[in-house]
């Protein structure tokens, strides 16, 4: 017994040596993505509102030791940056910014030209003078309000159909199809300091990606600056596209531009549809089939995301000349917006940390490639 007592005192002493308390030996216990990645890629998150206002203590925790790197989910979006004609509201979006500033985090910006969640305002706009103002303003007034103070921005997101044909949008519809060099060229002229980005789903798939090869082409042969393409990353766990990635990497870089991985999360729930999507308009019935894990997740399931995430960051390790960012879109699985879409109220475990913050199986795995295996 005195002999145990004095073990676990010269543990103790041990331990206060090594400038370990009881406090900070969990802290100590999980490794961090940003350090482990430091010489690879920038590693980021999405960032929701209540985190951006740091009222979420614990996601604030979790965001300064792993990320380097933040996305706004939904703050920097016309519909809320923008919610009237030359009506502005930069509050959310320069609370981030002071966020990040504080932190040492970059911050990239998403996303100024993008047919979805836009301000009820511009889609009743019907002739195409005005929608051609409204594009110069919103470009010209967002990005030059934040050069210097974001990273980068994803200037267009998601202009691209399956094919690999631009997508009919009202942009498309009343500005024509160079409106994405346009889009480009403003913010250029706007964000002399700040990357930009094309951004979109499904990309690294060899249709919408020779459709994406055009677009970044197109830009370049204008002489208009583009730094980077963001391929999202909202795969299936179990079935992730290594090939396709690994082809994308390999196409984009020898354009001469960063590659990114913007959105990542693996879904690991069952699909509505034979297509994978990321439109956010997509939604189907809820139904109990199609919430299989309500409960908890079984362990082939959850073996079934720690393999992918392994293999998919086994790769990112393999090409981290080229990839530059990878960005999961959400902190924790119960912040994450695939438990609300396509379905709502499911419950999903498409990320790194669990409903309470913990590492989970996936994470130690993707810690474990940065050591090469
Ligand atoms: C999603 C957000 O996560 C949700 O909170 C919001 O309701 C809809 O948009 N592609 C994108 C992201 O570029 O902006 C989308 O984010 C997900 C798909």
């Amino acid at each position: 017994m005195a002999k145990k007592l004095s073990r676990i005192r010269s543990f103790a002493v041990l331990m206060l040596a090594c400038g370990i308390t009881a406090k900070n030996v969990s802290a100590q216990a999980t490794p961090s993505l940003k350090e482990v990645f430091k010489n690879d890629f920038l590693i980021g998150t999405a960032m929701n509102t209540p985190q951006i206002e740091e009222k979420d203590a614990a996601a604030d925790a979790l965001i300064k030791q792993q990320f380097n790197a933040v996305t706004p989910e939904n703050i920097m979006k016309a519909e809320i940056i923008q919610p009237g004609w030359d009506k502005y509201n930069f509050d959310e979006a320069d609370k981030l910014v002071a966020y990040a500033q504080k932190n040492n985090i970059k911050v990239n910006a998403h996303t100024l030209i993008w047919h979805s969640q836009l301000p009820a305002f511009m889609r009743r706009i019907q002739s195409a003078d005005s929608v051609k103002k409204y594009f110069e303003n919103h470009i010209t007034t967002v990005a030059g309000r934040y050069d210097g103070k974001v990273y980068s921005w994803d200037v267009v997101n998601e202009a691209l159909n399956e094919d690999g044909t631009l997508r009919k949008s009202v942009f498309l519809d009343k500005l024509g199809d160079n409106y994405i060099v346009e889009a480009f060229r403003l913010a250029q002229k706007a964000a002399p300091h700040t990357k930009l980005y094309y951004n979109d789903y499904n990309i690294e798939q060899p249709k919408k990606r020779a459709g994406a090869i055009a677009i970044i082409k197109k830009i370049q042969a204008a002489g208009v600056r583009i730094d980077g393409v963001g391929i999202q990353g909202h795969w299936k766990a179990g079935s992730v596209p290594l090939k396709d990635i690994e082809e994308s990497i390999k196409t984009f870089s020898a354009l001469g531009i960063e590659v990114m991985f913007t959105e990542l999360d693996l879904t690991v729930l069952p699909n509505p549809w034979d297509n994978t999507t990321a439109e956010v308009s997509a939604t189907a019935k809820s139904s109990k089939e199609m919430n299989p894990y309500a409960a908890g997740l079984p362990d082939s399931a959850q073996q079934t995301l720690t393999q992918s995430y392994a293999d998919l960051f086994r790769l990112f390790r393999k090409y981290k000349k080229n990839i530059s960012r990878v960005t999961f879109w959400g902190v924790n699985d119960g912040q994450s917006w695939l438990n609300g879409w396509p379905i709502p109220g499911r419950t999903n475990y498409p990320l790194l940390f669990d409903r309470d913050f913990k590492p989970k199986p996936a994470f130690f795995s993707v810690i474990t490639t940065a050591k090469g295996q």
